[in-house]
C-alpha cells in the first residue's frame, strides 16, 4: 500500500488526476471506476482543465440511490453527467451508472472486462461506496439500506426533498476485483475513518478496511485526513516510511 500525504484537497485532486492521466496514456480505453461525493470533485475538475483525450475511456460509477425520479439533481447519474461525462467529453455510451439490480451492475462490469483503476472515497462511518457497516467483505453488488449517518451526511444535496433510504452499490468483493484501488480522503472529519480503515482490523464493521486485502492500493490524503493515521504511526513506530510527502 502506498500512502501519499499532500497539503490540501486541491493537491489531492492534482495528484490523483496525474495518476489517472498516466493510466489513460498507457491505455486509452481504460476502465475507470469513479466515486461520487465531494472528495473526488477536485480530481474531475483538474482532469477537465487539461486537454487529454478521454473519448475511448470507459467509466463505471460505484453506486446510485434507489427510487429517485430520473434526472433528480442529487442522483449520482446527474453528478456523473455534470462532473465527468460532459466536461471530459466522454461518449455517453461509455458511461455506466448503476441502475436496477446488483446483478445488472455485475453484468455491466463483466462486459467491460473489469475495472482497471477504481477511485474510492470513504464515509465517516468507514463506508465504501454504499457498503455500510456491517458489510460482508466478499459482498457482491446489491441493493442496501442507507445508515442514518450517511443519509444525514448526504442530505445537503437534497434540499427539501427526502433523502432516499436505499441505494444500489458495488459490493466489497466486487470493488476488490478492480486492478488498482485509489482511496482519497480530505478533511479532519475523515481522519478517524482513514486510520481505522488502514491500520485497524479488516472487519465488516469498517467496510473500507477491505482495501488492506488488495495488492495494489494507493491512498491519497490531505494533512487533515492523515492526522490520526500519522499520530498512530508515530506512537506505534510502525512503518512510517511508506508515507510519502511528495511536496516536501
Ligand atoms: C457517499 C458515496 C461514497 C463516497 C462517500 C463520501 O455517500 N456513496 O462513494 O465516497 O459517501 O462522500 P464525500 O466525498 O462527499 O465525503
Amino acid at each position: 500500500m502506498d500512502v501519499v500525504v499532500v497539503d490540501d484537497a486541491e493537491a489531492v485532486g492534482e495528484h490523483v488526476a496525474a495518476l489517472v492521466l498516466r493510466s489513460v496514456e498507457r491505455d486509452p480505453a481504460l476502465v475507470l471506476g469513479v466515486a461520487t461525493g465531494g472528495t473526488p470533485l477536485p480530481v474531475y475538475r483538474a482532469l477537465a482543465r487539461g486537454s487529454a483525450d478521454f473519448s475511448a475511456v470507459r467509466v463505471v460509477a460505484l453506486d446510485e440511490y434507489v427510487g429517485l425520479p430520473a434526472g433528480h439533481p442529487a442522483s449520482f447519474a446527474a453528478y456523473v453527467r455534470h462532473e465527468i461525462t460532459e466536461p471530459l467529453a466522454l461518449p455517453t455510451g461509455n458511461v455506466v451508472v448503476p441502475q436496477g439490480s446488483g446483478q445488472e451492475l455485475e453484468r455491466r462490469i463483466r462486459e467491460l472486462g473489469g475495472v482497471d483503476l477504481q477511485l474510492l472515497g470513504i464515509g465517516r462511518n468507514g463506508h465504501l461506496a454504499f457498503n455500510e457497516p456491517p458489510s460482508a467483505l466478499d459482498s457482491r453488488s446489491r441493493v442496501v439500506a442507507l445508515s442514518e449517518t450517511t443519509r444525514r451526511d448526504n442530505a445537503r444535496a437534497f434540499g427539501r426533498d427526502p433523502v432516499p433510504t436505499h441505494a444500489v452499490t458495488q459490493g466489497l468483493g466486487t470493488i476488490l476485483e478492480a486492478r488498482h484501488l485509489v482511496l482519497l480522503a480530505t478533511g479532519v472529519a475523515k481522519a478517524d475513518a482513514v486510520a481505522a480503515a488502514l491500520t485497524g482490523p479488516v472487519t465488516p464493521d469498517c467496510p473500507a478496511s477491505v482495501v488492506q486485502r488488495h495488492r495494489q492500493v494507493t491512498v491519497v490524503l490531505d494533512r487533515a485526513a492523515a492526522s490520526v493515521l500519522q499520530r498512530r504511526r508515530n506512537v506505534d513506530g510502525a512503518d512510517r516510511e511508506c508515507i510519502h510527502h511528495p511536496q516536501l
